[in-house]
């Protein structure tokens, strides 16, 4: 599975874009908000990766309660793959935790679905797949 992008929980995405914006020396390539999440989100592209800056909409958003809980910081990372539906049911097989019924629509016109933090040793981990 490659990583598709890493996702960062931050306070003020305004002041986050500008940081990294200056950190990856280039300028961020889209922005979206995900209504159904409270979230909005700022991408960077990194070579074959991306960076996701996530930030809060609104006070019902995870990202807020995240950020109010642990702090800003790496919040999941993101693995491609091919057939999502195909490798939930592995993984559920396997005996993961996935947090999701049925992929949901994400950010960058991708369909995600998330796997539980403690079964990937403290790791967030969303499964994302293209939709072409
Ligand atoms: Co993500």
């Amino acid at each position: 599975m490659k990583i598709e992008h890493i996702g960062i929980a931050v306070d003020n995405l305004e002041a986050a874009t500008k940081t990294y914006s200056t950190l990856l020396n280039t300028q961020p390539y889209k922005s979206e908000t995900v209504e159904s999440e409270n979230v909005e989100t700022v991408f960077f592209q990194t070579g074959d990766s991306k960076i996701e800056l996530l930030g809060a909409i609104n006070d019902d958003s995870v990202i807020a309660k995240y950020v109010e809980k642990k702090g800003e910081g790496m919040h999941h990372i993101a693995f491609e793959v091919d057939d999502i539906h195909a490798e939930l049911d592995r993984l559920r097989r396997e005996g993961f935790t996935v947090l999701n019924d049925q992929p949901k629509e994400g950010a960058d016109n991708k369909l995600v679905a998330f796997v539980h933090p403690k079964d990937n040793h403290g790791v967030l981990v969303e499964l994302c797949q293209g939709k072409g």
